[in-house]
């Protein structure tokens, strides 16, 4: 079974959830299913193509800063167009002044921008590579603003997902040697939920890692690369957190080596084991 709490960010509020152990969660919502994108009510020009359906989680692929750039990971999730972002909807006419004297790009560039090079990248990557059948979305206008208009779909789904640190334990049943791992998620929010999550359709609720990985002793001796281990927690956990970490310690290295410093620096993840492990 699997044993974890989680430790609330104080202005987040406390959530309990009851899977088996009660977990007191710090969470954000992240909707789920499809969003339905439009001009705003007090845009400029009244809007002359139909609003876009956006489905989100079928973007979860990607890591979340891939669009929400501006997100720490950890503070709530803004929408684009809030002040001080693309809060421009058109940009102004030429010779117009812009009233907010915003230099940011407005929120249909920034939209076609983000939406559109992205669909067109991935076909061209992907006929690049050889692939036969292309996954990307439209680059067609038509595509995003069909004709006749579409329904609007915003769906109301969400899933509540924790922010804080998660205290990571062995499974019942395991006599651990190690302290468990106090593992701050949000900080992990610039890489894909799938990077982890490796079995999750955007959209269902997320398992733990040790539900599936159970099997609390090695099957396939001590090397925790053996395919026999894939299923034992253990391989699970370290393949995942360990190698991630190393592969930026790395990058960090050859970094350093090449004279960079502070900002420019990949982020330090601990590799050691008192890095991850709390004293036990
Ligand atoms: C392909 C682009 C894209 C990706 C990737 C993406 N989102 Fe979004 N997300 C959007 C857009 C567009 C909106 C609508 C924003 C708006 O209305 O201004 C949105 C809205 C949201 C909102 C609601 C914000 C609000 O205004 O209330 C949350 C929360 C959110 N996303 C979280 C996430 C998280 C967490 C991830 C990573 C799992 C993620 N998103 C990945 C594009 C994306
Ligand atoms: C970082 C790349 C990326 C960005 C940014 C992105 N998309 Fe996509 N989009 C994709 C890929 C890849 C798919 C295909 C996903 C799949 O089918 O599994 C897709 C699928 C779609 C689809 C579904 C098409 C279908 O067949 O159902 C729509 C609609 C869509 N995107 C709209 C948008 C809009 C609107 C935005 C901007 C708010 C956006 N996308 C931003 C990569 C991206
Ligand atoms: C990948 C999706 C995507 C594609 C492809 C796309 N747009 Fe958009 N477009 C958007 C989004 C998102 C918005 C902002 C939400 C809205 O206004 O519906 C938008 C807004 C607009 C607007 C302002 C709102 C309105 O209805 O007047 C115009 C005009 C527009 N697009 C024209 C085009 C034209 C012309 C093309 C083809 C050359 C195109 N778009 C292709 C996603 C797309
Ligand atoms: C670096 C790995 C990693 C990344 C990236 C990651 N997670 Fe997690 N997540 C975990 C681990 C580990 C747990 C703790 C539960 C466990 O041990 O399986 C967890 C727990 C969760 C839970 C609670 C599950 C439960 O048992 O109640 C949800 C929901 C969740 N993650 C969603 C997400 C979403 C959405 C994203 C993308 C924004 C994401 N995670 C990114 C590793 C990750
Ligand atoms: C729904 C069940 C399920 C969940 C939940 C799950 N896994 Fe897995 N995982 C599997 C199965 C089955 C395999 C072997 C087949 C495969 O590669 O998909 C696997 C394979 C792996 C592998 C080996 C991959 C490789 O390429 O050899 C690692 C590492 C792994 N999982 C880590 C994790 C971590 C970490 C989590 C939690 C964040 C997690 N898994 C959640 C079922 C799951
Ligand atoms: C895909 C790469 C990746 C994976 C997978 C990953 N991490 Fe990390 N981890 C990072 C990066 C990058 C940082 C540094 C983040 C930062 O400082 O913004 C980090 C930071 C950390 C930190 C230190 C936080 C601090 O306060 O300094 C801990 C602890 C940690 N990770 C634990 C884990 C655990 C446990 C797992 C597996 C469940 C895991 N990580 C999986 C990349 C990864
Ligand atoms: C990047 C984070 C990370 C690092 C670094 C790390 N571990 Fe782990 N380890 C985990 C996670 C997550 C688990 C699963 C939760 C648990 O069992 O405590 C785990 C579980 C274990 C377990 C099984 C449980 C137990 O307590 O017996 C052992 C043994 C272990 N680690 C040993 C080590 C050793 C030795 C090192 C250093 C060489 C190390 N770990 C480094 C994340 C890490």
């Amino acid at each position: 079974m699997k044993r974890l709490f989680l430790i609330a960010v104080p202005w987040f509020a406390f959530v309990f959830i009851f899977t088996g152990l009660a977990l007191a969660e710090a969470t954000f919502e992240l909707p789920t299913g499809t969003m339905t994108l439009q001009a705003p009510e007090d845009a400029e020009h009244k809007a002359t193509l139909s609003s876009v359906n956006f489905p989100h989680s079928l973007h979860f692929s990607y890591s979340c800063q891939e669009c929400h750039h501006a997100w720490d990971g950890n503070a709530p999730i803004q929408g684009c167009g809030t002040s001080g972002c693309h809060e421009n909807f058109w940009v102004p006419k030429p010779g117009q002044a812009d009233e907010s004297g915003n230099k940011v790009k407005s929120l249909v560039g920034a939209y076609h921008q983000a939406c559109r090079d992205c669909h067109r990248k991935e076909a061209d990557q992907q006929k690049a590579a050889g692939s036969k059948s292309i996954v990307t979305g439209p680059v067609a206008c038509a595509g995003c603003h069909p004709d006749p208009h579409s329904e609007v779909v915003d769906s109301d789904e969400a899933l509540s997902v924790p922010m804080g640190i998660v205290t990571i334990a062995p499974p019942e049943g395991v006599e651990a040697t190690r302290g468990t791992v106090g593992f701050p998620h949000g900080l992990h929010f610039q890489f894909a939920c799938k990077a982890c999550h490796h079995d999750w359709d955007g959209e269902s609720e997320v398992e733990a890692c040790s539900s599936c990985h159970n099997e609390t002793e090695p099957t396939g001796g001590r090397n925790i690369k053996s395919e026999d281990n894939v299923m034992y927690y253990l391989a699970a956990y370290h393949n995942v957190c360990v190698t991630c970490h190393r592969d930026m310690d790395k990058e960090r290295r050859a970094a350093m080596a090449q004279g960079k410093t502070g900002a420019d620096l990949p982020k330090a993840a601990p590799v050691n084991c008192s890095g991850c492990h709390s004293p036990s």
